[in-house]
């Protein structure tokens, strides 16, 4: 059976744009396809770990006491998520790798959050995907794939359907100043399914239709991060 870590953004679950029918057909979605694949979750912080990460800030906490107020808000997220998938789900956020890895034996689906100060949860992912062997990763994200500038600031850039690991990090490390949640994968996080040659496919996470294409190996519309990149775009 296919191992697929999924990266689920906070910005994606908990936007407070119909959330809960979003969770609640994104479980439905998740829950149909766990006989054909092992799934594991792990969801990001969104609108609300930024509000309380910069009200903290306000209020004179450093950086890594920070992190820790974004890992906590990711846990909370990580539950909502787990109370849509009800039975089919361990029943809480695994804290780490082992813990997650010891529930996938005996649950169809796991779910974390955040782990440690300093990433953020595309790396866990990345991580995650490293420790469980994944066959991919999947980054459910606010944007439909990786581009050549970002979308959000100029019109004309284009959508790469493929690009390779090198390709990738140097797009992450290249808008990383102050960019945040644009972002389309953090820099650690790309460097690492490069070392572990993970196939990742950066896919709109709010299209469930492209987002199960995705996960399950099939064409979707997004781009797919492999050793082959550009190579395989020239044909
Ligand atoms: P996210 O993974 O959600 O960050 O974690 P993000 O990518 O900036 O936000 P979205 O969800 O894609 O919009 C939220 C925050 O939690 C802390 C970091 O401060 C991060 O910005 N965090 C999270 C950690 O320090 N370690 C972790 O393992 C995860």
């Amino acid at each position: 059976m296919d191992i697929v870590v999924i990266s689920i953004g906070g910005s994606i679950l908990v936007p407070d744009d119909h959330d809960t029918s979003y969770i609640t057909e994104l479980a439905g979605m998740l829950a149909k396809i766990s006989k054909h694949v092992k799934l594991f979750v792990v969801v990001g912080g969104g609108r609300i770990s930024r509000y309380y990460i910069k009200l903290g800030r306000e209020l004179g906490a450093d950086e890594s006491y920070l992190d820790d107020v974004g890992i906590e808000v990711t846990r909370l997220n990580a539950r909502m998520m787990i109370t849509a998938l009800g039975k089919l789900a361990y029943h809480t956020p695994a804290m780490n790798f082992d813990e997650a890895i010891t529930a996938s034996r005996n649950h169809d689906i796991v779910v974390m959050g955040g782990t440690h100060p300093g990433h953020t949860t595309d790396a866990v992912s990345a991580m995650l995907g490293e420790r469980v062997g994944a066959t991919r990763l999947i980054n459910a994200t606010s944007v439909d794939g990786v581009y050549t500038e970002d979308p959000k600031k100029n019109p004309d850039a284009e959508r790469l359907p493929v690009v390779s690991f090198d390709e990738l990090i140097r797009i992450c490390l290249k808008v990383e100043g102050g960019a945040g949640p644009n972002v389309v994968f953090d820099p650690l996080g790309a460097k690492i399914i490069s070392r572990a040659g993970i196939e990742t496919r950066i896919v709109h996470g709010r299209d469930l239709v492209q987002l199960e294409k995705a996960i399950l190996g099939q064409d979707f519309h997004g781009t797919i991060v492999s050793a082959a990149g550009a190579a395989e775009r020239e044909g």
